[in-house]
């Protein structure tokens, strides 16, 4: 093998992970198409040339590679290290998912968007609030959200990290996102999704690192990880990717709703 192509095969395989995997973007971005406004459903796919939200749900995990959206690399995820809170922790100055999200909805409700940056805007939306409902997301700066804690999945080395992104999301249940949306959302009460869907995106973060630092307790380095972990956190991602999708119908429902 050429010696490029095994540099580039090896940088492939130090790649940061940035967000849930597809299936958990797919899933939190079909949910919020379910729980849209049918005005507000037209009004986004509009904007987004005619695209539904799952089509851009993974959009930015790729685009922030590229030069040109490079300065987003760091909006996937905010670091909350032991001992802190989002509002004691150092600010990262390139931004985080906090401040990103709030911002992205001021500018989308500013009006001032011309319709390619506000299409753009949207796909960043999209992809954010499924990363800000990720627990690793809140994780520690000290280990970069778990992706330096190695622990073994049946038995195979994995980052604490991708296994919270995508491993237990493809092992908690073998369903495409449509099945995952039929199962835990159209079962659920209108009540109960208004109580689901409240709050910020700082609440969102700090049940996020709730989340992370209980994982972090119950998933040390070396940590054995198999079907009784499985079963037990599958409710919990399913909350997670739940709560994404309902919380991103509401924010999008205030800004394009009546
Ligand atoms: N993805 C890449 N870097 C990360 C970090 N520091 N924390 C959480 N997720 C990340
Ligand atoms: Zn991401
Ligand atoms: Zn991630």
């Amino acid at each position: 093998m050429k010696k490029s192509v095994i540099i580039v095969i090896a940088l492939l395989l130090h790649l940061p992970s940035f967000g849930w995997g597809q299936k958990g973007h797919d899933v939190v971005a079909y949910i919020a198409e379910c729980n849209l406004q049918p005005e507000v459903y037209q009004k986004v796919v509009d904007r987004l040339g005619g695209h539904s939200l799952v089509y851009y749900a993974n959009w930015l995990d790729n685009a922030s590679y590229s030069d040109r959206y490079r300065y987003t690399k760091t909006w996937h995820y905010a670091n909350v290290d032991d001992g802190y809170t989002y509002d004691t922790m150092p600010k990262n100055e390139k931004g985080d998912v906090v401040t990103a999200i709030n911002g992205i909805v001021a500018e989308l409700k500013s009006g001032k968007l011309s319709a390619e940056q506000e299409g753009i805007r949207l796909r960043m939306l999209i992809h954010l609030v499924g990363d800000i409902h990720c627990p690793m997301h809140a994780g520690r700066l000290s280990d970069r959200g778990g992706n330096g804690v190695i622990v073994k999945f049946f038995g195979k080395d994995t980052k604490l990290h991708s296994l919270w992104d995508t491993a237990l999301v493809e092992s908690a249940h073998k369903w495409s996102y449509t099945e995952w949306e039929q199962q835990i959302n159209r079962y659920c009460t209108p009540k109960r999704k208004a109580e689901i869907a409240k709050g910020e995106p700082k609440d969102w973060l700090k049940e996020s690192y709730a989340l992370a630092t209980e994982i972090y307790k119950a998933t040390p380095e070396k940590g054995k990880v198999s079907y009784d972990y499985i079963a037990y956190y599958a409710p919990v991602i399913e909350q997670r990717l739940l709560a994404g999708g309902l919380r991103l119908a509401m924010i999008l429902n205030e800004i394009y709703g009546k």
